[in-house]
């Protein structure tokens, strides 16, 4: 008897899906209230810019390598205004481009992967570390 093994769902998008994720996400963004005018402001060139980033979802999820950049410093002019918020906001609405353009398992691995990387971006661009006292000031003596 032979038992019926249901094909498995794909988890690595191609290349094509990658290109409408963008195109979908970005479209999405520009719209959006909270997000819409920082990338309005930094962005002149939409094509070129989608085309980076379709070069970096291709490096992540498919080992290419097309990306050369350097996504911390791209953000560093950002930094002041980058609040967690947004970084929620711009997970949100990636997740749901997501779900609208790949298959299930490739939409949950693509959501992991962009959470991991806010992770990583958020903590280097937030986080500010607690000046440690210095010897010039020494702290008050106590009574
Ligand atoms: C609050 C959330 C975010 C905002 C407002 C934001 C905004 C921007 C803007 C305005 C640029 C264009 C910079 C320029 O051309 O001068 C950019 C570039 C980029 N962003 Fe973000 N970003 C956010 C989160 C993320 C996350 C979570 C990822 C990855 C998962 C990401 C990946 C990239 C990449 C790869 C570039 C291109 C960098 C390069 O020029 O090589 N961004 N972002």
């Amino acid at each position: 008897m032979s038992s019926y093994t249901p094909p498995r769902e794909h988890t690595i998008p191609t290349e094509v899906e990658l290109q409408s994720l963008v195109t979908t996400f970005y479209s999405d963004v520009r719209l959006d209230p909270l997000l819409g005018p920082i990338f309005a402001e930094k962005v002149v060139d939409w094509d070129g810019h989608l085309a980076k980033i379709a070069d970096f979802w291709s490096s992540v999820m498919l080992g290419s390598r097309r990306y050369k950049g350097n996504p911390f410093a791209a953000h560093i002019s950002l930094r002041d205004r980058l609040r967690p918020e947004l970084f929620g906001r711009w997970l949100e609405l990636w997740g749901n481009a997501a779900r609208r353009t790949l298959a299930p398992a490739a939409a949950a691995s693509i959501e992991q992967k962009a959470h991991r990387i806010a992770e990583s971006l958020m903590a280097s661009l937030l986080f500010k570390p607690t000046p440690t006292p210095s010897r010039a000031s020494p702290p008050p003596a106590l009574p």
